[in-house]
């Protein structure tokens, strides 16, 4: 475990799929400078949905703005019924149509649900794109961020559908749970 820039960095340990966590204070409004730093160039789409936008996506825009990325952003219904395969084909058809490549990045800020469901999308188009987790309910930062499982839910049954797809790295902050 270290500090950088006063977050705590945990670094998960995969060969090369490893990747760090960063626990810390407002490291939402760090995360465009972030972002720029470990791609360089790389336009990104923030997935989000309606509940989370309200509370927090201006922030997160802003610090893209300030640090020149690039980003669009696609926000999904709040709750368990979007993790289903016509809003999973949804966002696969919108990211194609911004036209991202397979360097560009998914960011998913949201709790569990969107988490599962960006990962999901983010290893599939183009067969593998970049992906960060931006965790905002306790569960996403302490579970469903971190271990790579992603997927959405069948009429079979939960998480039925899905890949393994590691994070380039995960963000956990504390502006949504004041502790
Ligand atoms: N991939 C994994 O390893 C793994 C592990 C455990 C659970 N999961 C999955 O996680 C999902 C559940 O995640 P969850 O409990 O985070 O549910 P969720 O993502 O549905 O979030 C719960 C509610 O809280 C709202 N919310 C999110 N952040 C908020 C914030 N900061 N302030 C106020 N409201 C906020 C959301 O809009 C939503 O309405 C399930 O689909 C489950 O299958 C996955």
């Amino acid at each position: 475990m270290t500090k950088e820039n006063k977050a705590t960095v945990v670094n998960v340990e995969l060969g090369d799929r490893s990747y760090p966590i960063l626990i810390g204070r407002n490291l939402l409004e760090r995360a465009g400078e972030e972002i720029s730093n470990r791609l360089p160039g790389s336009k990104t789409v923030i997935i989000t949905d309606e509940t989370v936008k309200k509370l927090h996506l201006k922030t997160l825009e802003e610090s893209f703005q300030a640090a020149g990325v690039e980003y669009s952003t696609l926000v999904v219904p709040a709750g368990e019924k979007t993790k289903r395969f016509e809003i999973f084909e949804h966002l696969c058809d919108d990211i194609l149509a911004l036209r991202l490549e397979r360097g560009d990045a998914v960011v998913a800020l949201g709790g569990g649900v969107v988490g599962d469901l960006s990962g999901f999308v983010s290893g599939v188009v183009r067969r593998g794109m970049k992906f960060v987790q931006i965790p905002t309910t306790l569960l996403a930062q302490v579970d469903s961020s971190v271990g790579g499982k992603t997927g959405i839910n069948s009429r079979h049954g939960k998480n039925l559908l899905g890949v393994f797809h590691q994070p380039l790295w995960c963000w956990r902050t504390r502006p949504f749970w004041t502790l």
